[in-house]
């Protein structure tokens, strides 16, 4: 792993144990309710994929970057197989424990989605990729990469940051007492941002705002057809009182 990856990967593992939202798993009130009803996925905080997304796709899945119990249970309760790629340990582990707790096999890969994905051509129906492409420097690798493993009809699901909510400091989100100013220039590089003396913590890891070009267009470069969008906004967050903070498109790899 590179030492952005190897860095990140630690912060989510911090993030693991003070049990941010993201990391805490499908409990099993929550799982046995998820087998009664249609399947709810989730790319960005507040929305749910729509059904016709992914729905007659196949049942192999790979949940891309989308370890924490979350989309793999849910995708398990409903007959899918499901892989999971993810470089944090510990939300990997959030993952079996549900399937031990549960009962069901899942494939589970310790793997950096910024090197070659560890996976034959074509080897997936769908792929789920909730919001984690701004941990990482070059998503046109991460699109080129996911395109490949796909079979021809397959599709990719991605949820994605707005880059503006990197133009204004992240304490900003949350509190009255930090004004919502714009500071920084997009796209946003902790990595360049380190370079001119900012310290990088596990209290962030390191983020990358990402532009236009590069989420929608790094896709369409990749040989994919767009064929859906979604915006998306979290709750109590301030600046989401001024636009909506998540994006989310369905890509299809053409026949
Ligand atoms: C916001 S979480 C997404 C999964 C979570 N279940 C959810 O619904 O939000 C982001 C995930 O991306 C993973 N991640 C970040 N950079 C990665 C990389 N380079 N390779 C693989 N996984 C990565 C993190 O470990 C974390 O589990």
């Amino acid at each position: 792993m590179n030492k952005i990856s190897n860095f990140n990967a630690k912060t989510w593992d911090q993030w693991s144990q003070e049990d941010f939202v993201w990391t805490v798993p499908l409990s099993a009130e929550k799982y046995a309710q998820a087998k009664e009803r249609e399947t709810e996925l989730i790319l960005t905080p507040m929305k749910k994929a729509p059904l016709w997304w992914f729905e007659g796709l196949g049942k192999r899945v790979l949940g891309l970057a989308s370890g924490g119990g979350q989309q793999g249970p849910e995708l398990t309760a409903h007959g899918y197989e499901v892989t999971i790629l993810d470089m944090s340990t510990r939300q990997l582990q959030a993952d079996a424990l549900v399937a031990r707790r549960e009962g069901y096999p899942i494939d589970l890969v310790k793997a950096d989605m910024t090197n070659p994905f560890p996976f034959a051509d074509a080897s997936f129906d769908f792929i789920v990729h909730p919001v984690a492409n701004c941990y990482v420097e070059d998503i046109e690798h991460v699109w080129r990469e996911a395109f490949r493993v796909l079979r021809p009809g397959g599709a990719l699901m991605s949820g994605w940051t707005n880059p503006i909510m990197y133009m204004v400091d992240e304490e900003a989100f949350y509190s009255d007492e930090v004004p919502l100013e714009i500071k920084h220039a997009l796209p946003y590089n902790s990595r360049h941002e380190e370079q001119k003396g900012l310290e990088i913590t596990t209290g962030s890891g390191y983020q990358f705002s990402h532009t236009l070009d590069t989420q929608i267009g790094g896709q369409l470069r990749a040989g994919f057809q767009l064929k859906d969008f979604y915006e998306d906004n979290e709750e109590d967050n301030r600046l989401g009182q001024y636009c909506s903070l998540y994006a989310a498109t369905l890509a299809v790899k053409p026949q």
